[in-house]
């Protein structure tokens, strides 16, 4: 099978999909700003990018997408911003449920799930009651998520695992939201700031970053594309030698 990209005719190499993208979806306050708009019309937009990115995911075999869609830092946003970002799990749970259940989606929560307003928690457990059976693609929402936090309470918990102090990066990796999946092999950051953002601080420790200007609402699947193209040409090497 050959997978073309939409751009330049450069095609992916089918066996050089990655296996879990993350993105940090930013950009959406300005791209609002540019068009004159309240910041809320830019999140907005920017969940229609979300849906367009998991459906090419879903297309190209991607079986891991996940999206930073909430930090524990943004609670300092303006409380109208803070509710209409947290309603939008919700509406994407209730509105895109079909395409969700025909995409074969497994939805899963990565995140104090206890800072959350009870319906968005509600919500959140539903989603992944619902879907924690489903073999297609993993979309994990990163909501009331910090890096460090993650961290922290990882560590918590492996010390009382592991009294003696004889855990290994495997054990205490289970103990992250994301035990049961493999580290992102690619980072997509849109929105032109160059920095992680106290995002998967440990899962990220080899993963390829690629960077880009476009704002989040812009991003579309030729964007997606060519990141992964841009992925495909990185000599992954783990910091072991070149073999
Ligand atoms: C950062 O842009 C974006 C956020 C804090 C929210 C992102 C959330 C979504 C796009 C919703 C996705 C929802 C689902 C269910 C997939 P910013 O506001 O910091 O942009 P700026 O830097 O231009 O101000």
């Amino acid at each position: 099978m050959k997978l073309f990209g939409r751009n330049k005719n450069k095609a992916l190499d089918p066996r050089k999909i990655p296996m879990h993208i993350a993105i940090v979806m930013d950009g959406n306050g300005r791209w609002a700003a540019k068009r004159g708009l309240p910041r809320v019309a830019g999140h907005r937009a920017g969940l229609d990018s979300a849906r367009a990115i998991m459906e090419e995911s879903v297309r190209l075999g991607v079986k891991y997408l996940t999206l930073y869609t909430f930090s524990t830092e943004n609670w300092k946003r303006p409380q109208e911003e803070v509710d209409f970002i947290m309603s939008l799990p919700e509406e994407f749970w209730t509105r895109d449920r079909s395409s969700i259940d025909e995409m074969d989606i497994r939805l899963n929560i990565l995140g104090d799930l206890d800072g959350l307003s009870e319906s968005t928690r509600r919500v959140s457990l539903e989603a992944m009651g619902a879907t924690h059976k489903r073999k297609g693609l993993t979309v994990n929402l990163a909501l009331n998520y910090g890096g460090r936090a993650e961290i922290i309470r990882a560590a918590n918990a492996f010390a009382k695992a592991y009294p003696t102090g004889e855990g290994s990066e495997q054990d205490f990796a289970k103990f992250l939201y994301t035990s049961d999946m493999p580290d992102p092999d690619l980072l997509i950051r849109p929105g032109a700031e160059k920095r992680i953002s106290n995002f998967l601080l440990w899962q990220l420790a080899y993963t390829e970053m690629v960077f880009t200007d476009c704002l989040w609402p812009d991003f579309n699947v030729k964007q997606f594309q060519d990141a992964i193209l841009e992925y495909q040409t990185r000599d992954r090497r783990r910091g072991g030698l070149k073999v």
